[in-house]
């Protein structure tokens, strides 16, 4: 099938990509002419684990093409997936200037004579599949003076990957979702889906309304979970309790689920903090007050401090001077992407406090560098960073600050002193390695330095 793909980040990439794996002819274009340059000459413009050796080989066998014009992008394509951002707007909702920009250059583009299938994979909120449809038409008998509504059909077909699993993610999915009205529509997406729910997980069909709200619940559930553990941990860390154990006490029934019931440093990234705030705002326009999801962004802004408080609190209110090592900068493992990274947020408050920072991070240092500057010291290796630091700490949990080694640490630290995000570490351990180390929802261990 040929394919076009509107926006080429994260989803965008990942979805022409594997597209092009399963033998589609793909398209993808972006405005961004560097980015479109760099792809076109077989580089890849995101870090995704497996990512570059797919796109590589399609790329070689001539199944994916990158262009800035989206007229040459669309012209053979029977689907034209849109993966553009959307943003928050200042009052949190979700800006839909990029989507419906491009539905009124479509509208320009398409004729009477075709058809084509114009899929949102992009989240949006609960009725923008209408204000696509509407945009089109109306650009169409604008600029070409012609009635296009038989020759396209307009789908909601949210995209659920994780960045650091994309490509698996992508290719074998949890569950389709599919929000159309159009018969015609279902059956071309249902041979294009095909391969990717082989192992029988399912294409959920539904209208376009459901389907741009099931995204939105997704992430508001997750993100609520993660909320609620870390409500969890501040009261452990009140009573005595150990968090670990009470995730494993109620992970273990089977209507909770063992995941996503890890406390931090709160959540990022460029999905959950702007889905929670747009489904807000959303329910606050049609009158309807959410509460849960006040308190969910609420807890969240706290959390992204907690550690910084108890680091502060440690050093009695007097960083100016003191060298923080920074581990981790990604809002996740296995990602470049910093955006709305708790590591950040404890960046700018430390730096602001006066202490100085040393930070690594495996992949998003190039990111953090282009957004930040100099401010804070980029280091070749996770042990260059603790170099003569008055403490570290832990901001992503990538797997290998998982089994560090402890004595090398201990001899580079000015101060043994962790403390950890991510709660990567176990507590006898570092007690036997004479470390003081707080993390979240567990005891303090102590060194009584
Ligand atoms: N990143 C994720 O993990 C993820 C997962 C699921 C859903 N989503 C949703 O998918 C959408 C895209 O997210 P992303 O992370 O891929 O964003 P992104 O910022 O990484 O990529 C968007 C791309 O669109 C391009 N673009 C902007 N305007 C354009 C235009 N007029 N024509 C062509 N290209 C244009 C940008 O240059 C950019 O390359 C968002 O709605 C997001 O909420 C993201």
């Amino acid at each position: 099938m040929n394919i076009a793909v509107i926006g080429t980040g994260y989803v965008g990439l990942v979805t022409g990509t594997c597209f092009a794996e399963t033998g589609n002819d793909v398209t993808c274009v972006d405005i961004d002419k560097n980015k479109v340059k760099k792809l076109s000459s077989g580089q890849i413009t995101i870090y995704e684990p497996g990512l570059e050796k797919i796109f590589v080989r399609n790329e070689k066998e001539g199944r994916l093409h990158f262009t800035t014009s989206l007229k040459n992008g669309i012209k053979d394509a029977k689907v034209i997936f849109l993966a553009l951002p959307t943003p928050p707007d200042e009052d949190g909702s979700a800006d839909l200037k990029y989507i419906l920009g491009v539905a009124k250059d479509l509208g320009t583009l398409i004729t009477k004579d075709e058809y084509k299938i114009i899929i949102d994979k992009s989240t949006v909120p609960v009725g923008t599949s209408e204000k696509v449809h509407t945009a089109i038409l109306k650009s169409a008998i604008n600029s070409q003076g012609i009635d296009i509504s038989e020759s396209f059909d307009i789908v909601s077909n949210p995209e659920f990957l994780r960045e650091g699993v994309a490509v698996d993610d992508f290719m074998k999915p949890d569950r389709v979702v599919i929000g159309t009205s159009s018969e015609r529509a279902k059956k071309i997406l249902g041979e294009l889906y095909a391969p990717f729910v082989r192992q029988g997980n399912p294409i959920i069909y539904m209208d376009e309304k459901s389907a741009e709200l099931t995204k939105y619940a997704a992430n508001s559930f997750l993100a609520t979970k993660i909320s609620f553990m870390n409500e969890i941990a501040q009261l452990c860390e009140k009573v005595g309790a150990d968090v670990d154990m009470v995730r494993k006490g109620i992970g273990s029934d089977e209507r909770i689920g063992r995941r996503f019931l890890f406390p931090g440093i709160g959540y990022g990234g460029s999905c959950f903090p702007k889905d929670v705030k747009a489904l807000e705002k959303s329910s606050r326009e049609i009158d309807y007050d959410f509460k849960i999801l006040k308190a969910v962004m609420h807890v969240n802004e706290k959390q992204k401090l907690h550690l910084v408080k108890k680091i502060k609190s440690y050093f009695k209110n007097d960083l100016k001077g003191k060298k923080i090592a920074l581990w981790g900068l990604a809002f996740k493992p296995n990602t470049d992407d910093i955006r709305e990274a708790s590591a950040l947020t404890m960046i700018e408050e430390l730096t602001k406090a006066g202490a100085k920072i040393s930070a690594f991070d495996p992949e998003a240092m190039a990111n953090v560098k282009k957004e930040i500057g100099n401010i804070i010291e980029y280091t070749e290796t996770q042990y260059d960073a603790l170099n003569n630091a008055d403490a570290l700490v832990i901001a992503t949990e990538w797997s290998e600050f998982r089994t560090p080694d402890f004595n090398k640490m201990g001899a580079l630290l000015k101060d043994k002193v962790i403390f950890d995000g991510r709660n990567l570490f176990d507590l006898n351990q570092m007690e036997e390695c004479g470390f003081h180390y707080e993390s979240i929802g567990r005891r303090i261990i102590t060194n009584n330095n």
